[in-house]
């Protein structure tokens, strides 16, 4: 059974496991103060953000990242799943939350980003309902009125 929620404290070491795995070159104490930042203050770099952490029968194997940029627009920071979860729906249920999250927020528009380091990103992005930009580096979306 899946299951989308925020993630909580009790996390941390999956959270931290699956953001090494998508940010391999990143000093690890960028990652932990991040993650640290997010868990007592609710920002990172100063920004609200919303994390949500996806389930598989209680085992962690995917989370989103989305931060508030304000002006009615949110912004999608990190997304990830673990590869042995992927192509079943897990990823497209953590938009689908982030939506909800941003929609919250009174977001009408979701963004987000990527690189050639991530080939799943762009179609991925675009099956989920994602305008690209020309070159695929930048997805856009319109949060239509919940349903
Ligand atoms: C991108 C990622 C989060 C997608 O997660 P996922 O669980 O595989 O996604 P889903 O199974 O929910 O698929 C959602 C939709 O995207 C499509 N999709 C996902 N990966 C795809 C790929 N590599 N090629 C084509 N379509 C793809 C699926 O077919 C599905 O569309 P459909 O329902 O119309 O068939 C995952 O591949 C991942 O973590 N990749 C590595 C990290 C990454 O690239 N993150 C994004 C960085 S910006």
């Amino acid at each position: 059974m899946l299951r989308v929620e925020p993630i909580s404290q009790a996390d941390r070491d999956a959270w931290l496991a699956m953001r090494i795995a998508l940010y391999p070159d990143e000093p690890l104490h960028v990652i932990e103060s991040e993650l640290d930042s997010f868990l007592n203050t609710g920002k990172i770099a100063d920004r609200e953000h919303g994390v949500l952490i996806a389930r598989v029968h209680n085992m962690p194997v995917g989370f989103i990242e989305t931060s508030d940029f304000g002006q009615n627009r949110c912004h999608i920071e990190s997304w990830y799943v673990s590869p042995n979860a992927r192509g079943s729906g897990v990823g497209r249920a953590l938009i689908d939350a982030c939506e909800h999250w941003a929609r919250s927020r009174r977001a009408i528009e979701l963004t987000s980003d990527t690189n050639e380091d991530y080939p799943d990103s762009p179609p991925a992005h675009k099956a989920c309902g994602f305008l690209a930009s020309d070159d695929d580096t930048l997805f856009e979306k319109r949060l239509g009125n919940q349903s």
